[in-house]
Order: C-alpha cells, then sequence, then structure tokens
C-alpha cells in the first residue's frame, strides 16, 4: 500500500486561471502598481511581509533557539533587565546580547518595558509557560541540522540523520531491543509536552465511563497518569517497548497508581496487545509509522478491545487549511528525516479503521488542532 495520497488532477480551466493569475503575480509592473492603489495596498504588503517571513524564517527559529540555549525567558520573567545586566547573566557581550534581545524582540519574544529596559514579551511568556516548548525547541537542533541540505533529503541521501538515530524505533533494528540510553532522550520530550495535549483530549473525550483503558505506545505513561484523574475507578495498562516501560515504572509509584496499573513491555509490530480494554488510546503514535504498520497496529487494537469498545487516536492531522504548514511542512519533513510515518488527514485515519473492523468513526474536535486532533471509533458489538 502507498504512503503517498493520490489527489485529483486539477481542470484545464482552472490550470489556464492559475496560470494566468501566477503570470500576474510575477509581474514586476503589477507589483509595483498593487503597492501603489490605495485597494491593494495592504493585500500587497502582507504578500511581501509573508515572501520574506518564509526567506527568514530559519534565523527566526535560530533567535529563538538562543533565547531557550540561554534561558532568557526565564531571566527575564524574574524582573525586566538593561543590556549590560542581561549581557553579564547569560554570558554574552554586551553588542551581542544588545543584537539578540532587539532579535527577540522584533518577533515578540522580548519586549521593551522603557528606556533600555527589557523584558518578556507576549510570544516569550506563552512559551515558558510550558516546559514542553523549551525541550522542543532544544531538540530541533537536530532537526536543523538534518534539514541543512533539504535536497539531500528528499533524495534520500542524507544518510544516517540525527533524528534518526534520536528515534531509533523508526530504524531497522527489533524496537524490543533498543536499550534505556536509546529511549529515556525521546521519552522525556514527550513527558514533557504530554499535559497540554492530555488536557485537549481528555476534555474532548470523557473517559470516565470506561472501566479498564489501555494507552498503546503510552511512553512513560503521563497520559495515563493524566486519565487516572478523570475515571478515578478504570485500571490502567500501558503498552510500549521494554527499556520505555521500565523507564515508566518508578513514575507510576511516585504517583501512587503502582496497584492502578498494569506495565505490559512489547512491540506492537511483534507482539500480540493484552486483550480486555473497553478503551484503547494511540496518542503521538501513528503518524511516526508507515501505513502497513498503523494497518496492522489498529488490527492488533480492534482484536485487544472488548465488543463495543472504543479506540481513540489522538495527534496532529493533515487536511485543513490552519494546520497544513504544521502537518504539511513540519511533520512532512520531520518524519521524512526520522524515516518513517506521515501526518494523515481525519478521512484516511476513518477509512484505515473502517478496514481494520471499526465502525462509527469519526472525528471529535479539540480547542488546539495543532497539538492534537482526535478520532473515535468503535468495535461493533457483534
Ligand atoms: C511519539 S512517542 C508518543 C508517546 C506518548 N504516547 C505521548 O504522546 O507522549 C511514540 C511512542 O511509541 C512507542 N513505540 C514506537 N514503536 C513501538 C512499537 N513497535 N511497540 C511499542 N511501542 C512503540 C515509543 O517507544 C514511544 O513511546
Amino acid at each position: 500500500m502507498s504512503d503517498v495520497p493520490v489527489t485529483p488532477a486539477p481542470g484545464r480551466w482552472s490550470d489556464i486561471l492559475y496560470g494566468w493569475r501566477d503570470r500576474l503575480l510575477a509581474s514586476r509592473r503589477f507589483q509595483v502598481l498593487a503597492a501603489r492603489f490605495p485597494l491593494t495596498r495592504g493585500v500587497s504588503a502582507r504578500r511581501a511581509r509573508a515572501c520574506f517571513d518564509l526567506c527568514a524564517g530559519f534565523v527566526y527559529s535560530q533567535v529563538l533557539f538562543a533565547c531557550v540555549k540561554l534561558d532568557l525567558f526565564e531571566l527575564l520573567a524574574r524582573r525586566p533587565r538593561a543590556i549590560p545586566e542581561i549581557a553579564e547573566a547569560v554570558g554574552l557581550p554586551p553588542d551581542s546580547a544588545r543584537r539578540l534581545v532587539l532579535a527577540a524582540v522584533s518577533l515578540d519574544l522580548l519586549q521593551q518595558r522603557g528606556p533600555g529596559r527589557y523584558g518578556l514579551g507576549q510570544l516569550g511568556a506563552a512559551m515558558r509557560a510550558n516546559p514542553g516548548v523549551k525541550a522542543m525547541i532544544e531538540h530541533h537542533a537536530m532537526f536543523y541540522a538534518d534539514m541543512a541540505d533539504p535536497v539531500a533529503l528528499l533524495r534520500g541521501q542524507r544518510g544516517d540523520t540525527e533524528l534518526a538515530r534520536y528515534w531509533p524505533y523508526a530504524g531497522d533494528r527489533h524496537p524490543a531491543s533498543l536499550e534505556p540510553g536509546e529511549v529515556n532522550a525521546y521519552t522525556d520530550l514527550m513527558a514533557a509536552s504530554q499535559p497540554f495535549v492530555a488536557d485537549d483530549v481528555l476534555d474532548a473525550y470523557p473517559v470516565a465511563r470506561h472501566r479498564r483503558i489501555m494507552d498503546v505506545g503510552g511512553g512513560d505513561g503521563s497520559f495515563l497518569r493524566a486519565v487516572a484523574s478523570r475515571a478515578p475507578q478504570a485500571e490502567l495498562v500501558l503498552f510500549d517497548l521494554p527499556a520505555v516501560v521500565a523507564a515508566a515504572a518508578p513514575r507510576f509509584a511516585a504517583a501512587g497508581l503502582a496497584a492502578r496499573v498494569t506495565l505490559v513491555p512489547g512491540s506492537f509490530s511483534h507482539d500480540a496487545l493484552p486483550r480486555g480494554a473497553d478503551l484503547v488510546t494511540l496518542v503521538r503514535v501513528a503518524h511516526d509509522h508507515g501505513d502497513d504498520t498503523v494497518a496492522a497496529l489498529l488490527r492488533a487494537a480492534y482484536a485487544a478491545l472488548e465488543p463495543g469498545g472504543t479506540l481513540l487516536i489522538a495527534e496532529p492531522m493533515a487536511g485543513d487549511a490552519g494546520s497544513a504548514p504544521m502537518a504539511d511542512a513540519y511533520f512532512g519533513f520531520y518524519l521524512l528525516a526520522m524515516g518513517h510515518g506521515r501526518a494523515r488527514r481525519p478521512d484516511e485515519l476513518i477509512a484505515m479503521l473502517a478496514r481494520a473492523g471499526f465502525t462509527e468513526a469519526r472525528q471529535i474536535s479539540t480547542p488546539r488542532p495543532l497539538l492534537s486532533g482526535l478520532i473515535q471509533a468503535r468495535r461493533p458489538t457483534i
């Protein structure tokens, strides 16, 4: 089965119209007129800005990376400071500190708070509130290195990528043979970014009525621990690779949940899933894998569920204009560098669920689709 979705060929007339539009937008005379004419001036300025942002986006990302690496948001959250003080605290020459601060102000990461004093900007304040964002930005150093030559990446000429090493279960080795040292970094990254995902998913789908809930590929159990407080009567089952499950055990114990959880080490590509759950969750799992692996995983989840049980798939999804840059650009290249998988549209996942035997598959809206979309499906009762 192909991993590449087929889109219908555009009609001939629309090609002609788009061709005319493209020639118009490329015409220097049109660009000059549009920039001067009062009714098109605003649109023209926004388009020019969008083009510039696309060209400069990698610099913006690296300004953010420098702020995070130097802990600038933490420093300025305590109180606004002047450049010499910032320079000393982060260990930069004053001119470099000023350059970084001005760049960060221009991106709304920082804000000028009076003559020569700087504090957090709106985006810096929001990012600081989410420890998962900091961890994500730091790990982007690997993605940035892998993207240095995107054409080589597309041609498959990059060889061993940094992200493939970071997410080794996507490679050719048997995933159950991975050692703790190979899974701990990604497990901690997922745990740091999980709370916001869990809040959105569990607000959108109330789990309280379920009695045995299995999270497959559940990492260190952060999602299940959030489930535990929403479904206080439910038994919990965590299925993940042996080295990941080993890291999860002390975290359940620390949360006082050791007695409620069954930890099952294994590989869903090689081992059967334990049976008897009335809710199975796949949170940020399917998009890491190719279609054949996901199809087999859905069949395994179906077999593991009781008749009448529910499957939830929660992950960022492709398909709507608002999330297209995230799904098709960010995840498109991230998963290429990692070696497997793709962000799927809800209708693709729903079709895969139907092929695995599920019924009543439907999308449930979530407050922040950039963090996670959500699909629910049922194993029929007979
Ligand atoms: C992107 S992480 C998501 C973790 C967690 N669900 C979350 O959202 O924070 C994918 C998880 O799937 C697990 N995984 C990948 N391949 C697996 C396999 N073949 N069998 C079991 N778990 C697997 C990984 O170990 C990892 O914990």
